[in-house]
C-alpha cells in the first residue's frame, strides 16, 4: 500500500464513528438520495451480482438491498472500522462485507453485474489502477455506477471554495472532534480532477457510455459507465 492510502485509511478510520451525521450536515441531507440514485442506476439493468465499493458505512449497498431484495451484495471497504458500522445498522441483511483495497480486488474477473461507490476516486493513490480493477471485475456490458466529488467551478467557485473551507473543517473540529480529517476532505476535493479529465479516465479504462449529472452547485456528480459487451 502506498503512503496515501495508508493515511487515507488511517483518516477513515478515524472519522467513522461521526461519518453518516457530517456528511448528512455537509450535503443538507442530500446524500442518501443521491445514494439511492447511484444504486437505482446500477439496479435498472437485468443483473444479481452487485459490488459497492468503498461502502463506508454501507449507505449505497442497502439501497441496492431496497431496490433489490434478491440481489448477492458485497460491501467492500479497507477502513475496518466503517465496516465494523456498517455490520451493526439495519437493513443489510445479507449483504456480505469484505475488507478490500480498491487497487487489488480480492474478487475474480467478470464477476458482478454492477459496481457502485460513494467519494472512492478522490482518496485514492492510482486512479488507473483503480479503474482497471473495476473493469476486470464487471461482466461484460456490465456498470460502474458512482458519485464523487467535483472541484467547484464557473463564476460562484471562489465563494464555494472559501464556504468550503470554512464549515467543513468546523463541523469536523466539533462534531467529529477532528479538525485535521475534514480538511482533508476539503483539501482532496478540492484538488480532484475536472468532470472533464475524469471522463477521459474512464474512457482510457476501456468504459463506454461514460455519463455524468451535476448535483448540489456542481460539487457532486453522479457517473455511469458501461463496460462493453
Ligand atoms: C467518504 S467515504 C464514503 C463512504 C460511502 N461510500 C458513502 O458514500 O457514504 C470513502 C470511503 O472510501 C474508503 N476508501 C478510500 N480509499 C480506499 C481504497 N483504496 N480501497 C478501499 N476503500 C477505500 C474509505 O475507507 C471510506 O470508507
Amino acid at each position: 500500500m502506498q503512503n496515501k492510502d495508508s493515511s487515507v485509511q488511517a483518516t477513515f478510520n478515524s472519522v467513522a464513528r461521526r461519518y453518516d451525521l457530517i456528511n448528512r450536515l455537509m450535503t443538507l441531507g442530500s446524500h442518501q438520495t443521491w445514494c439511492r440514485e447511484v444504486a437505482a442506476r446500477a439496479t435498472s439493468f437485468p443483473g444479481l451480482d452487485y459490488l459497492d465499493l468503498a461502502t463506508g458505512t454501507g449507505v449505497i449497498a442497502r439501497e441496492i438491498r431496497k431496490q433489490h431484495p434478491a440481489a448477492n451484495i458485497t460491501g467492500a471497504d479497507f477502513s475496518e472500522s466503517m465496516l465494523d458500522l456498517a455490520r451493526q445498522i439495519n437493513g443489510g441483511s445479507g449483504i456480505e462485507w469484505q475488507f478490500a483495497d480498491a487497487h487489488e480486488l480480492p474478487f475474480a474477473d467478470e464477476s458482478f453485474d454492477a459496481v457502485t461507490h460513494g467519494y472512492l476516486l478522490r482518496n485514492v493513490s492510482d486512479l488507473d489502477t483503480v479503474l482497471a480493477e473495476q473493469f476486470r471485475v464487471l461482466k461484460p456490458g456490465g456498470m460502474v455506477s458512482a458519485l464523487e466529488s467535483s472541484p467547484p467551478a464557473g463564476p460562484l467557485a471562489p465563494v464555494i471554495r472559501m464556504g468550503m473551507r470554512m464549515v467543513i473543517p468546523t463541523l469536523g473540529q466539533f462534531i467529529g472532534k477532528d479538525r485535521a480529517s475534514y480538511e482533508y476532505l476539503v483539501d482532496s476535493t478540492l484538488g480532484f480532477l475536472t468532470p472533464e479529465a475524469l471522463r477521459e479516465r474512464f474512457t482510457r479504462a476501456g468504459f463506454e457510455d461514460v455519463s455524468v449529472k451535476a448535483k448540489y452547485l456542481s460539487t457532486n456528480m453522479l457517473w455511469s459507465a458501461r463496460k462493453p459487451s
